[in-house]
């Protein structure tokens, strides 16, 4: 049988999701936004291009919530992005309200979908979201940790001039400037990333620049957009969990999930590595962390609780 997904939010990241979900022919989709003629517009575009790709997918646009039920997966991006010199918390106060709205949407017409949150900021988002749904832990998740993985695969991949595909890494902790490269988890065509540091392959000093250079790479990108922040790669990362979960892969993905004690983190969702397949967020996946891995982890964590902090202040609800 067909699946159905639809996205919530059809602007920069929502449109290309469509986009690729359509060139993936992986399912029928409903695209909802607010401004109505967003979402129209980008499904007849999309679905216009169907004479050149030969996707036989369906899709719809709506600002109707109805349109939405029974959906096999919802990616949610409705909410402001940034703007230059803004960072992701910047934008907690108004994204709230939106994923309020959102999540009633969901629980009120199609409760048993599978949910990623893709809103910024991303961790405590999806955390409000939970929280205001109502949905099980294991069926609301982030991304970003694909996201910032691949960031940080790019770089490394571009520095040593081998291919990205032969890299192995990934980024944990929460989606913000102090999410944590995991060097020590680190392969490069199946040698450690220290091996090549202990061989003079790449010095300390570059390895910080990319370090540096993944945890900036969103605030990097809107720079140059000005207007909005990036949005091929965050589809991309997206899609790769939905597809995850539709065709049962039990990929291990790095995603925002709710930790209770896993990592000695209980009750916040902050990004580990998961294994997602038609259940859900199936397994937990605890690696073996470096005493320095543990301490940034750590450090990311306290960022994650401070801002979750915040947002029950600005809704005592999340209380
Ligand atoms: N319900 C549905 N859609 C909404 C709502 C709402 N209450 N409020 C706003 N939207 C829609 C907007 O109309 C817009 O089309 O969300 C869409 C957001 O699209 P963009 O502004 O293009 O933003 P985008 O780049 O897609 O990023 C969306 O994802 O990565 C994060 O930080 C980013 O929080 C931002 C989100």
């Amino acid at each position: 049988m067909k699946k159905k997904i639809s996205l919530i939010g059809a602007g920069q990241i929502g449109g290309t999701l469509a986009h690729l979900i359509a060139l993936k022919e992986l399912a029928d989709v409903v695209l909802f936004d607010v401004a109505e003629g967003i979402a129209k517009g980008k499904a007849l575009d999309i679905a216009q291009s169907s004479g050149v790709s030969g996707s036989k997918i369906n899709l719809i646009g709506t600002n109707n919530y109805k349109d939405i039920k029974n959906s096999d997966v919802i990616i949610i991006t409705a909410g402001v992005p940034r703007k230059p010199g803004m960072t992701r918390d910047d934008l907690l106060g108004i994204n709230l309200k939106i994923i309020k709205e959102v999540a009633e949407g969901i629980k009120n017409n199609s409760p048993n979908s599978f949910v990623i949150c893709i809103t910024n900021p991303l961790d405590v988002i999806v955390m409000a979201l939970q929280k205001y749904s109502g949905l099980p832990h294991n069926m609301v998740v982030g991304m970003a940790g694909i996201l910032d993985s691949s960031r940080f695969k790019y770089f490394l991949s571009k520095q040593l001039d081998i291919p990205v595909n032969k890299i192995n890494s990934l980024v944990l902790g929460g989606h913000g400037d102090t999410m944590v490269p995991m060097l020590e988890q680190t392969e490069i065509d199946g040698v450690s990333l220290s091996k090549f540091l202990k061989d003079g392959k790449i010095d300390k000093k570059k390895l910080e620049e990319i370090v540096d250079r993944t945890r900036k790479g969103g605030a990097e990108i809107v720079k140059f957009l000005q207007k909005g922040s990036a949005f091929y790669a965050p589809a991309a990362s997206g899609v790769e969990m939905a597809e995850s979960y539709l065709k049962d892969q039990k990929k291990q993905l790095p995603c925002a999930v709710y930790l209770q004690g896993e990592y000695g983190v209980k009750n916040l969702y902050a990004g580990v590595p998961v294994i997602i397949g038609a259940s859900g967020v199936e397994k937990i996946i605890e690696l073996k962390l470096s005493d320095e891995e543990k301490k940034s982890f750590h450090q990311s964590i306290k960022a994650v609780e401070d801002l979750f902090s915040a947002a029950k202040k600005i809704d005592t609800n999340l209380n």
